[in-house]
């Protein structure tokens, strides 16, 4: 954390220059992601048609760069001289760090390379107003105010993810997401192109997978646990051909971006089995798959397999520059493998123990095929599973203990836990979020990663080189639902691999945001805006309950309801806590003096009579799903139905659970229904069953009994009793459901167990 003060003062800062900005022109300095040293100075620098850019050749690209971004973002047509100045800087130490130095007569960019270069032009880019980004800025003069910026990125890898084989978009949408990476100098992009609905890259030598595997006959409609499940009957699919893969790489390399492309193996394959079926175990013809979830078919493991995909990375080494070639690994059921005389035959002959061992076999093999042309594999988390193949890096997926596990392994990490990397989850808990894939990632979550997995220590820290967001597109057929989940998560993972983290501060954050936002308007950028939501919290002290209403945006007005109907700028403005004593539902949302801004925040509060008790629970909620902690559980409010990772759920990864409720008094008790998340595409179940134990005060009574969790619909999960009974303390044991069973996503892994509200009646 920054110390207080020098807080103030930048809040201080950001808000005399926003004043000033309106007095004299003088723009505001709100950089994403947030540079590790700047001082602003009196003054400013004029940019205006008699300046120039210097540069020598080694900084072609940034400089040319800037000069295009100013020439058409504006009416300014600049002249040469040296008013803008490239500098090489031998003693940065970092490539990619910059100083960006801004007076009154010239602004000084130094670098040691044009990597570095690039950087500052970035930076340099958010102190011009963001007309520049669609040509609309028409002054004739722009005042940069004078500072010097000391700024150096904080891990090496920096990335975003695209699955664009569930669904495809176009080139110019794969550069448009590019050119917001480099803007906000993140140095990788991680180009998902093969899956089990459609494989997405021309490979010449097979053309089906062009004709076959790259198209699909027809797609899911809704959610995946929406049953029974529906078909929109549309054919969908397409490719990138070599041609546009070429342009897009080049595209790429001229913002320093370096595309890793992934082809998966030997999972997540069934697209390619349907166009080669003799590459899998049964040899049978299977389809392009419609749904979404995890197949069993997948390549087997003869020398026709590698041939096939020796000759396909061939083709893909030769399109891409980058030293990575993900391989994938995730996700591959060994069921076909089991019964597969080929595969069983390998695993003797290769004196391998298991199916998991013939997988680290396939891996490794292709890691020394990749070698050899002068490329490292990276794959996600599972790579681990059998032995890992000896220079791979990897991506882990799944929590952070493969991260862990592989960094003490001396091998190389990025960072991608689905907890607070993954884009296709929630981001809010509004009612009218778009369908999403489920669990609840919202922009501070992601702001607050911490890259580093603390079982780690200093030495072992080093392999963990950075973090990368996600996004999966089952959920997002089109380009604006994915710059809608993509954007702001982003920029706050932006942050999370660039920014020092002792000084990252949300609250400052979500300022810059508010101004990024007009940036991304002019880029067209479909990104969500939820800072205008209210956060809830329900407040028990001293037995008074009372509900707590905060908005993080400054100078705006909360109003609220507390009748049912949506607030308006007639409603009651929120000074203080509101007092809870009886069921209710408040409604709340955030104004302007002319206008709402967000969308109604609505809280439902079940005033039942755990509420106030006091609880506890033997074990500690897995950290990625703490939610409000057990006093969560009996505080009148549910978690929402597909978010289980709200506040309001408690996660917990193969542990039996023991809760205690202690009453104030002894209290009269009809019922106890509680619930459980059942997301088991998620690796999510409900317990089969649990125990409960009433007892008084004096133990003068007490029951046992065990109750059937009846799964009442597809995720959720109640049990309810229904038995009067006095009592001073419940006791409720849930015990974890065990291992995922066969056939399952995640089969053989633990399960988790999501809890949310005891409703006790
Ligand atoms: C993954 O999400 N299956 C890597
Ligand atoms: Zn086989």
């Amino acid at each position: 954390m920054l110390p207080k003060r020098s807080l103030l003062f930048l809040i201080l800062a950001t808000i005399i220059l926003s004043c000033s900005k309106k007095e004299s022109g003088i723009q505001q300095v709100a950089i994403i992601p947030q540079p590790n040293n700047i001082t602003t100075q009196d003054g400013y620098f004029m940019l205006n048609s008699k300046t120039g850019v210097l540069f020598e050749d080694e900084f072609e690209v940034s400089a040319k760069f800037l000069k295009a971004f100013i020439e058409s973002g504006s009416a300014l047509k600049l002249e040469s001289n040296d008013a803008i100045q490239f500098i090489k800087d031998e003693t940065l130490e970092n490539d990619e760090a910059y100083q960006l130095n801004v007076t009154p007569d010239h602004i000084f960019v130094r670098a040691k390379s044009d990597r570095g270069a690039f950087y500052a032009v970035q930076s340099l880019r958010q102190l011009l107003p963001p007309s520049f980004e669609n040509g609309s800025e028409d002054s004739e003069v722009i005042k940069i105010p004078c500072l010097t910026i000391k700024d150096q990125p904080q891990f090496e890898y920096r990335g975003m993810h695209l699955d664009v084989a569930r669904h495809m978009f176009s080139v110019d949408f794969i550069k448009s997401y590019i050119d917001a990476i480099a803007m906000l100098k993140m140095n990788t992009f991680h180009w998902h192109l093969t899956e089990d609905q459609g494989w997405r890259i021309e490979i010449k030598k097979y053309p089906s997978l062009n004709t076959v595997a790259a198209y699909r006959d027809e797609t899911l409609i809704g959610h995946y646990s929406d049953q029974p499940h529906q078909f929109d009957g549309k054919k969908y699919g397409g490719y990138y051909t070599q041609e546009e893969v070429k342009d897009i790489v080049n595209y790429a390399q001229e913002r320093f971006v370096t595309i890793i492309p992934e082809i998966e193996m030997p999972g997540h394959s069934q697209a390619a089995l349907a166009a080669y079926p003799e590459l899998g175990c049964t040899g049978e013809q299977v389809k392009v798959a419609t749904k979404w979830g995890v197949f069993e078919d997948i390549y087997c493991t003869t020398e026709n397999t590698f041939a096939f995909l020796e000759d396909v990375l061939d083709e893909v080494v030769t399109l891409f520059p980058g030293t990575y070639i993900h391989i994938g690994g995730d996700e591959a059921p060994k069921t076909r493998w089991k019964n597969c005389e080929r595969c069983q035959n390998r695993i003797k002959e290769e004196g391998l123990k298991d199916e998991h061992e013939l997988q680290s076999y396939f891996i490794a093999r292709m890691e020394r095929y990749l070698n050899s042309k002068g490329k490292q594999i990276i794959g996600w988390d599972e790579i681990l599973e059998g032995g890992l193949a000896p220079n791979a890096s990897v991506m882990s997926w799944r929590g952070t203990s493969g991260a862990i596990e592989a960094a003490k392994q001396k091998h190389n990490v990025v960072m991608t836990p689905t907890s607070h990397c993954y884009f296709d989850y929630y981001q809010s808990d509004g009612e009218n979020e778009p369908t999403a894939i489920g669990g609840y990632l919202p922009l501070e979550k992601v702001y607050g990663f911490n890259p580093i997995p603390e079982e780690l220590n200093q030495e072992e820290s080093k392999y963990i080189i950075g973090a990368q967001g996600n996004v999966w597109t089952e959920y997002m057929p089109n380009e604006d639902a994915v710059e809608y989940m993509a954007y702001p998560r982003m920029l706050a993972m932006s942050e999370v691999v660039w920014s020092n983290s002792d000084a990252k501060d949300y609250e400052q954050f979500v300022n810059r945001l508010e101004y990024f936002h007009e940036r991304m308007d002019n880029l067209e950028i479909n990104y969500a805006n939820h800072l205008y939501e209210i956060d809830g919290q329900l407040i028990s002290e001293s037995g008074k309950i009372t509900y707590e209403l905060a908005t993080l945006t400054k100078g705006k007005t909360i109003r609220y309801t507390t009748d049912g109907s949506d607030p308006s700028l007639e409603s009651n403005i929120y000074e203080s806590p509101i007092l809870i004593d009886k069921s209710q539902i408040i409604k709340a949302a955030v104004f302007n003096n002319i206008q709402q801004l967000g969308s109604v925040f609505s809280q439902t509060i079940n005033y039942h009579k755990g509420v106030g008790a006091e609880i506890s629970i033997d074990k500690t909620p897995h950290k990625a799903y703490p939610g409000s902690g057990a006093k969560g559980l009996i505080n009148g409010i549910s978690g929402s139905d597909a978010r289980y990772g709200d506040k309001e759920w408690l996660g917990f990864w193969g542990e039996d659970l023991y809760i205690k409720i202690e009453f104030k008094e002894e209290t009269a008790i009809n019922s106890i229904q509680m619930r459980f998340h059942n997301g088991n595409g998620q690796w999510i179940y409900a317990p089969e069953e649990i125990r409960i134990r009433y007892e008084t005060d004096k133990m003068a009574e007490y029951k046992t009994f065990t109750e059937k969790v009846g799964i009442t619909e597809d995720v959720l999960a109640y049990v309810k009793t229904n038995d009067t009974i006095t009592a001073k303390y419940i006791y409720i044991e849930v015990p974890n459901y065990g291992e995922i069973p066969k056939g399952k996503q995640g089969a053989g892994n633990k399960a988790w167990t999501f809890i949310d509200e005891i409703i006790i009646n």
